[in-house]
């Protein structure tokens, strides 16, 4: 089994050696391989049980190194990585080819992402590579924000697990590619949509909602837990006396039928950004606890915009039981 340590220089060997190793960064844990080789990218879909079509995210230890993947770079790219990086934004550019293709699969860009998470920003100065890495969770399955999320389900496949703590965002980064030059949101992620509109009002959003396998990671279903969870549009529309019925809630409302040992609660002061980081943990709690289904609620929306991709998270998590 998987030793959990915060030790970069032990992950570092291991990284050097070949090896996919679990990290942390701010937005969700990675599992984490030598990006520019082959054989050791090739684990990480083995491990993940990932498509092969599917394509994967390049952690570089800063701005230079990341561009340096990358042609034809827009200036708009500039605009965002000046603002965003290190932090929860990935950029997908054109590539320069030195990225091997088993990472973008095969597709003619890259995409590309400089963390800001200090262990991890530690291990990439003490390896000479950039490292590809997914969430470190089972391919559809809901991601890791803690390193014994990791564990729990890719112990026994992996050597090391580097523990950077719970993930400060608990999102995914937000993903932007470009058309004419023009930013395009791609996924929803940790930075909160109002504030890519004042930098980009007119920024576009083709956030996938079907089952396009071009752009595998939006699937409609994904984040998923492995029981049932149903979308609800109100408390009314949930009204439930099943016992084995939980709810995933979000500030002082509640079901007013529901047991208070059934309800999973976000935040319970109405936190937007709590409710961000403890939107994972709950839906594994949930999948480990006595009940048989989970009844989810459309956060309102806050003027971050925070809301938004919680509710994509909760919808995907549904999405596959509707
Ligand atoms: O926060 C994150 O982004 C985490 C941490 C570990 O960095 N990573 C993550 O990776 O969420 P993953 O593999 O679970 O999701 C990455 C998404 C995939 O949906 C993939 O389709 C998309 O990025 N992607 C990667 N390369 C792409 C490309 N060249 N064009 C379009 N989408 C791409
Ligand atoms: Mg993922």
């Amino acid at each position: 089994m998987a030793v959990i340590g915060t030790d970069v220089t032990e992950a570092a060997r291991r990284l050097k050696a070949g090896e996919v190793v679990a990290v942390p960064t701010e937005t969700v844990y990675g599992l984490a391989a030598n990006a520019l080789n082959r054989q050791a990218v090739l684990q990480i879909f083995k491990i993940k049980h990932r498509p092969s079509f599917d394509p994967l995210i390049v952690h570089c230890v800063n701005v230079e190194e990341a561009f340096r993947y990358a042609v034809r770079v827009p200036p708009a790219a500039f605009v965002l990585a000046e603002k965003f990086w290190p932090g929860p934004l990935t950029l997908v550019l054109p590539s320069r080819g030195v990225v091997p293709e088993v990472v973008n699969a095969g597709l003619p860009t890259v995409a590309l992402r400089v963390p800001a998470h200090p262990l991890l920003i530690q291990l990439l100065h003490q390896v000479d590579f950039p490292l590809a890495a997914p969430s470190a969770n089972p391919f559809g399955y809901v991601s890791p924000t803690q390193a014994s999320h990791v564990y729990e389900q890719l112990g026994d496949k992996i050597g090391y697990i580097l523990d950077g703590g719970p993930c400060q965002y608990g999102l995914e980064s937000t993903i932007i590619g470009f058309e004419k030059n023009k930013p395009v949101l791609l996924r929803l992620g940790a930075i909160p949509t109002a504030q890519l509109l004042q930098l980009f009002p007119d920024i576009t959003f083709k956030i996938q909602v079907s089952s396009n396998p071009l752009a595998p990671g939006q699937l409609t279903s994904h984040y998923a837990p492995r029981k049932k969870v149903l979308w609800c549009q109100d408390f009314e529309e949930s009204s439930d006396s099943d016992p084995l019925t939980a709810y995933l809630v979000f500030g002082s409302k509640r079901p007013a039928h529901a047991p208070s040992t059934n309800i999973l609660n976000l935040s319970e002061q109405g936190n937007y950004h709590e409710a961000a980081r403890n939107l994972y943990h709950l839906l594994r709690q949930f999948d480990a606890g006595p009940w048989h289904r989970l009844k989810v609620f459309p956060l309102p929306e806050d003027d971050e915009g925070l809301a938004h991709t919680i509710n994509d998270r909760l919808r995907r998590a549904a999405a596959s039981f509707s």
